[in-house]
């Protein structure tokens, strides 16, 4: 990853401005301009003081709300006199399960069963086919649909190991479905009739280029809440749900050529 790559991702962007306010308001005290023996305002100062200069950096809004409470959360739960493995405990549960989100700007967040109620109606019920989850989470999508059309054989591909080993855990004894660790960009979707994708907007150009250059032309790509880029939906899906689930439908139509 080049320089440039690294300061411009959101990770050491929050760094950066977690840093320079860290330092100018540890500068502040030492000159006196902020009073001693007032951990709060320290606290509350650090946090206007990183939240403008997330906001000066282009970082999206709710970044500048987690940089202004990040410095008064930090003193609150100091005075919580919490043994320090419960921090490390923490940080390895989240980490288990948010794993590379950092760098893939693509978090955890699970698909509902409008979506696989919808998604399974794509499935045809009454003969084989293969289904691909690209980032299957902890299944939610992959395992009922697997139940739902036990003659499709399901795929999930996770990168997380904690979300991986809960899918697989949650999928004990379902003979179509198989969930593994993997990168989804390395791997070819050629071989799938549906792939299902539930991202984030970051992704999507290039989650379009692959599918163009490996999917068949009666595969279809599902996208949940994040279009391809530039690129018209075959068919757009409005689901009935609390969060009027948007799902976009592509076809790619380009035929498989044997050795490609
Ligand atoms: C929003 S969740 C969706 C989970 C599941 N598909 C669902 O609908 O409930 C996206 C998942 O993709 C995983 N992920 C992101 N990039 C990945 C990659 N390149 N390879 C494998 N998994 C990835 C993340 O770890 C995360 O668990």
């Amino acid at each position: 990853m080049s320089l440039r790559a690294f300061v411009a991702a959101p990770a050491a962007q929050a760094i950066l401005a977690q840093g320079a306010a860290w330092g100018l308001t540890l500068g502040a005290a030492a000159l006196g301009a902020l009073p001693a023996g007032h951990p709060w305002l320290f606290a509350a100062t650090q946090g206007v003081a990183a939240a403008l200069i997330a906001r000066w950096m282009g970082a999206p809004p709710w970044w500048w709300a987690i940089h202004a409470v990040f410095a008064p959360l930090l003193l609150a739960a100091s005075t919580w006199h919490l043994a320090p493995a419960w921090y490390l405990g923490g940080f390895v549960l989240l980490a288990l399960f948010y794993w590379s989100s950092y760098r893939t700007q693509v978090p955890l967040y699970l698909s509902n069963a409008a979506t696989v109620a919808a998604v399974a109606e794509l499935v045809p019920p009454d003969r084989a086919s293969a289904v691909l989850d690209l980032g299957s989470g902890i299944g939610s999508l992959i395992r009922p649909l697997a139940r739902q059309r036990p003659m499709a054989r399901c795929v999930g591909i996770e990168m997380a190991p904690g979300s991986l080993w809960l899918g697989r855990l949650l999928a004990r004894g379902l003979p179509n479905l198989s969930q593994r660790r993997a990168d989804f960009w390395g791997e070819s979707w050629r071989d799938y009739d549906l792939v299902y994708a539930f991202l984030s907007p970051v992704p999507m150009a290039r989650i379009g280029e692959k599918a163009a250059a490996e999917l068949g032309p009666q595969a279809v790509l599902i996208s949940n809440s994040f279009p391809i880029p530039n690129r018209k939906p075959d068919f757009v899906l409005d689901l009935p749900d609390r969060r009027r689930t948007r799902l976009y439908g592509y076809r790619f139509g380009r035929p498989r050529q044997s050795g490609q």
